[in-house]
């Protein structure tokens, strides 16, 4: 379970260009939902999935993951929570173009102690889980935008992980594509995995149990 409480985000604290992105947010997302957040461009989606993601720190107020408070934590305990619970879809995906499918997938056991042949029996799991086995050693460069998604989701699950973040996920995809990696969202979700999915998009939200609005860094609804 996820706990947000009174959550403060404020940019170049203490400088002249300082911003505050979220103002007292309260938040409890149970095991095994699916939720969207939703909000106009600059209301505050992406700093709000951060720090729910453990990779951005916030001013006040107390975010507790599984009863773990997150908060003055030590990286090596960060990078702990982030490896086992968390599978992050970045906006815009984040590969690195120049790798293969599955030299992205493997990434996130770059640090893990494994053998690199369960490595790569693991990635290639991971991969056929979004159907995208067969472009396993295809560049990213070659691969359209919806396979790219797909490498992406393939990278966010390799661990495991029982929380998915994903930040605008079908925000540049057409319709029959994001229709597609919905679907695959909704599977995940149906093996009792946590969802959170960030989006501008009001059919997507309207596919999840349950919408919480932002506008101008408040949870509103
Ligand atoms: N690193 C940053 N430094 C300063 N301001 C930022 C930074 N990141 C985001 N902001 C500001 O915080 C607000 C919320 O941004 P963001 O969370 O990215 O919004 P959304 O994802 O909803 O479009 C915006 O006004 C944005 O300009
Ligand atoms: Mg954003």
């Amino acid at each position: 379970m996820i706990q947000l409480n009174n959550i403060s985000k404020i940019y170049n604290k203490g400088k002249a260009n300082a911003f505050q992105a979220l103002y007292d947010v309260n938040l409890t997302i149970e095991d095994g939902e699916l939720v969207a957040i939703i909000g106009t461009s600059g209301a505050g989606k992406s700093t709000l999935l951060h720090i729910l993601a453990c990779i951005d720190s916030y001013e006040s107020g107390e975010y507790h993951i599984d009863n773990v408070l997150v908060k003055n934590t030590s990286e090596k305990t960060l990078a702990k929570i982030r490896n086992e619970k968390i599978g992050m879809v970045m906006q815009d995906y984040a590969l690195i173009d120049d790798f293969t499918a599955i030299q992205n997938v493997m990434l996130p056991l770059d640090f893990a102690k494994k053998p690199s042949r369960q490595k790569k029996e693991l990635s290639l799991q991971a991969l056929e889980v979004v159907g995208m086995k067969q472009y396993a050693h295809k560049s990213v460069n070659q691969l359209s935008g919806g396979q790219k998604q797909r490498i992406a989701i393939a990278r966010a699950i390799v661990n495991q992980p029982s929380m998915i973040l994903a930040d605008e996920p079908t925000g540049a995809l057409d319709s029959k594509t994001s229709a597609e990696i919905m679907d695959l969202f909704h599977e995940l979700h149906l093996q009792g995995r946590t969802i959170v999915i960030v989006t501008h998009d009001t059919n997507i939200a309207a596919q999840c149990e349950r919408t919480i609005r932002i506008e101008d860094g408040r949870i509103v609804s």
